[in-house]
């Protein structure tokens, strides 16, 4: 698979069959993790695979990870939201805690913050947070490149989820990272194709394309 099939065959996938995925998928994905850039050149980062299922379900007890389906509830908070990014939601909410507790693989990347982070001056408090996540999108494309996807969820509250996987607190969670075969036909959501859009010279021209009222977490 060449770089830009790899690009267009990913995608978030919230629901996966029961085939474990091999050790070694995993192992590449974390060696393709540590080819990342590191603001620092310390990659002060692990990868934690949970495979205790009792262990998952205290982790998504620890974040408040909820299956949200109820149809109303969903139709009202996510209302001024344009079609598509309200599908994805509605797609993703009643998922959320399912995902944590069924797919056959769990990755918890955690980093340590730079000094700041918790209080930023500028985005360059950030450069461990960005950098991590940049080991994560390298991650899930080496994870395409075998047929395995996943979907990240940014735990919200994440200390006692560290503390039950011996996590120091001055740690942070990137994400929770639940992966697998996927469960049926990836649903690719479309992505913004006009570069010309995105691409500017000299002067940015500003943002083109529709806004959400507000920002959503
Ligand atoms: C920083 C970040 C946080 C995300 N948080 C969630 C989440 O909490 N739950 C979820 O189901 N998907 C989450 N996603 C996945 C996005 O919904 C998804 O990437 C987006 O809809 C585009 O779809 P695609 O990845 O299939 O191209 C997150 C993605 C990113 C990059």
């Amino acid at each position: 698979m060449d770089l830009w099939q790899a690009f267009e065959a990913r995608a978030t996938v919230r629901t996966f069959d029961d085939r474990p995925v091999p050790a070694d998928v995993v192992v590449k994905a974390v060696r393709a993790a540590l080819r990342a850039p590191a603001y620092n050149h310390l990659w002060e980062w692990g990868f934690i695979q949970v495979h205790d299922h009792a262990l998952r379900s205290s982790l998504a007890d620890a974040t408040s990870l909820e299956d949200v389906s109820d149809p109303d509830l969903l139709a009202v908070k996510f209302a001024t939201l344009p079609e598509a990014a309200r599908q994805i939601y509605l797609r993703a909410l009643p998922l959320q805690r399912t995902m944590l507790l069924e797919a056959p693989g769990l990755l918890m990347p955690v980093y340590r913050p730079k000094r700041g982070e918790h209080a930023p001056e500028g985005p360059a408090d950030l450069n461990a947070h960005a950098a991590i996540w940049m080991a994560i999108g390298y991650m899930l494309l080496s994870f395409v490149e075998d047929g395995v996807y996943g979907c990240t969820i940014p735990p919200g509250r994440s200390k006692e989820a560290q503390r039950l996987l011996g996590v120091p607190a001055d740690w942070e969670t990137a994400t929770l990272l639940p992966f697998g075969y996927p469960g049926g036909k990836v649903v690719r959501s479309a992505h913004p194709t006009d570069v010309e859009a995105f691409l500017h010279s000299d002067r940015f021209r500003g943002f083109s394309l529709p806004t959400t009222p507000e920002p959503l977490g």
